[in-house]
């Protein structure tokens, strides 16, 4: 073979190596500025101030939205929420709307649009308590709340589906269709 044709061969071999399969990895060079190791969320890391990957938040910081009780469930908590928790929405025209809204969204189902215990789903399945009766007039705010948010026996939590200021809305809603019931009983002597 002539030296022109070795060169011809030389040449063409190194044209078909600019060839890229993007599929395949190239020729990679200090690979670890091209693909990083990550740190885990939760891994240790030598690199952080308190050798965290994922950083605590500054000392004192208040979530938005953040309750003042930290909401477990469970009777215990139940009857707690019912001491420490307030509505922290005044009631108003708009709050009552939204808490309509968002009650015949969740609630009425089974509660009924009255809050009787009359809804569709009562068909079946176990009829709920009435929110007009003396026991759930009689129920503080906070324990509401609490039902809304983590359920009670049979009735499922709504604290995933439903954000909480809308939870307040809700109960303020409740106290609403209470109202009349409350009047009543105030008139029967
Ligand atoms: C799947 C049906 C269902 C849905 C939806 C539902 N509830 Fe209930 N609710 C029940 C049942 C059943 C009970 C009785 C629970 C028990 O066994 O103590 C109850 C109990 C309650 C009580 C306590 C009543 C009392 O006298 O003890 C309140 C307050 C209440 N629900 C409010 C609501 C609100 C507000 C919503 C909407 C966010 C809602 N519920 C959605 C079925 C439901």
């Amino acid at each position: 073979m002539s030296k022109r044709w070795v060169g011809l061969a030389a040449l063409g071999l190194a044209l078909a190596g600019c060839e890229q399969d993007e599929t395949k990895p190239n020729f990679e060079y200090a690979p670890d500025m091209v693909a990083s190791v990550p740190y885990d969320s939760f891994a240790n890391n030598p690199n952080t101030p308190d050798g965290k990957t994922l950083l605590s938040p500054a000392k004192g910081t208040v979530p938005r939205g953040h309750q003042p009780l930290h909401l477990v469930s469970g009777p215990e908590a139940a009857e707690r929420a019912g001491v420490d928790l307030r509505n922290p929405y005044p009631s108003s025209p708009e709050v009552l709307a939204r808490g309509q809204t968002a009650f015949l969204r969740y609630c009425s189902p089974c509660h009924g649009p009255g809050g009787v215990g009359d809804g569709p789903v009562t068909a079946r399945f176990p009829m709920p308590p009435s929110l007009l009766a003396e026991h759930a007039v009689g129920l503080p705010d906070g324990r509401i709340f609490h039902i809304i948010t983590h359920g009670q026996g049979l009735m499922p939590a709504h604290g995933s589906q439903v954000a909480p200021e809308d939870r307040w809305k809700l109960v303020h809603y409740v106290r609403s269709l209470q109202n009349p019931a409350r009047t009543a009983r105030k008139e029967t002597p």
